[in-house]
């Protein structure tokens, strides 16, 4: 069966086509690769030992949309392709508005004129905005508080309706992700994050292999165990199978129309400094760091009650920190400068 992998060429999107290709589909790829390399779907070849058919080939551009979706018998979309940094969407907001927002629209446009109407869109945990309490709920009220945010709540919003619409034949996935992190177990595919990385699993990794000299820690004042930031890592390996499971749910449903939200997380939270020494730990490194004031924007805790996807999917995320740390460390050390050969 084959599946539209939008943004396949991407660190989510390049490890979701393993396991797609593990479970029995055929990934289809488009990519402008804005942000990848295409050396990375020649190493999902290499791991899966099948070809990936790729197509260098932005999601706006209609005519190039529908030529893949007649070379192909397509069953599903899963839609990773967009832009994700917050900070530059402060800054560029048309430009995240344009992507991620009118880039999904043309997408779900030829998905209605080739009948294909199953979709897995990646949202995001940032959809919560500053959540009253953890862990964190599909039924908490969402609120943005940047065009990112704003743009994936959009795309939320035009989806959820097209389910709703009379008649739609229309069957959704909105995947809310935690903070995805480590890497494919092979140590061949991983996060290779363009100039200064913005989260903090690839900066500390580049600190481990010495491209950066010390981390960045962004508050130490907070009210949490050790005063740093909490968070939700969640192995991108787990968060790949959450869509094979996603894919599973909207396959089945044949009669009524739907649009399903999940989180994808572990529900466990791990700090900013937990993280630096299980990374000390996996790799036999130092990671030297100094901390600054708080990052503007961050908040304290931030965690997924992910019961809802283990009972309507039937997914559970299994890896803990210290394997995400490991598996991550191997891709970094086996790949110092990522995909880039100069
Ligand atoms: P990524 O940047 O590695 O992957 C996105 C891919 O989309 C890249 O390969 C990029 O080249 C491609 N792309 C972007 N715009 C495109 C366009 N107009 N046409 C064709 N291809 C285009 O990012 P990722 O971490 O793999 O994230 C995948 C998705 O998950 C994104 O939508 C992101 O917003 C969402 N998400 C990511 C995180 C995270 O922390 N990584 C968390 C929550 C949600
Ligand atoms: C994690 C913790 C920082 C970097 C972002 C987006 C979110 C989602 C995932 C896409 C925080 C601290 C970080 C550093 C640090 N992306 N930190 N030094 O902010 O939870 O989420 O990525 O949807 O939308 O906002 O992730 O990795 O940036 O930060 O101390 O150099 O690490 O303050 O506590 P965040 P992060």
């Amino acid at each position: 069966m084959a599946i539209l992998v939008t943004g396949g060429a991407g660190y989510i999107g390049s490890h979701t086509c393993v396991e797609l290709i593990g479970a029995g589909y055929q990934p289809i790829v488009v990519d402008n690769l804005s942000n990848s390399n295409r050396e990375a779907l020649f190493r999902v070849e290499t791991i899966s030992g099948q070809q990936v058919p790729f197509y260098n080939c932005d999601i706006g551009d209609q005519q190039e949309l529908r030529k893949v979706f007649s070379e192909h018998n397509i069953e599903s979309v899963i839609h990773f392709a967009g832009f994700k940094a917050v900070g530059e969407s402060v800054e560029q907001p048309l430009r995240y508005y344009q992507n991620n927002v009118a880039g999904t629209l043309a997408v779900i446009e030829v998905m209605e004129e080739f009948g294909v109407y199953r979709m897995i869109f990646s949202s995001s945990a940032t959809v919560y905005g500053e959540p009253e309490t953890v862990p964190i709920k599909e039924s908490f009220p969402t609120g943005a508080t940047n065009p990112y945010g704003a743009s994936k709540l959009i795309v939320e919003s035009i989806l959820r309706d097209i389910c709703a619409a009379p008649q739609s034949l229309w069957r959704v996935s909105l995947l809310r992700y935690f903070n995805p992190i480590g890497a494919h177990e092979s140590g061949k595919i991983g996060e290779d994050p363009q100039g200064i990385p913005n989260n903090l699993l690839p900066f500390v990794s580049q600190v481990a292999v010495g491209r950066r000299p010390y981390l960045q820690v962004f508050g130490d004042d907070y009210d949490t165990v050790d005063g740093t930031g909490v968070r939700d890592y969640i192995h991108v390996v787990d968060l790949a199978l959450g869509h094979l499971a996603a894919l599973g749910l909207i396959e089945k449903q044949t009669t009524q129309e739907g649009c399903y939200t999940y989180n994808l997380g572990t529900g466990r939270g791990s700090s900013v400094f937990e993280v630096v020494r299980a990374f000390e730990k996996v790799s036999g490194r130092e990671v030297p760091f100094k901390v600054l004031p708080r990052r503007p924007g961050d908040i304290a805790e931030y965690y997924a009650n992910p019961e809802l996807a283990e009972k309507e999917l039937g997914w559970k995320a299994e890896y803990d920190l210290e394997r995400m740390v490991e598996d991550a460390w191997r891709w970094q050390s086996q790949n110092p400068k990522g995909y880039s050969t100069d």
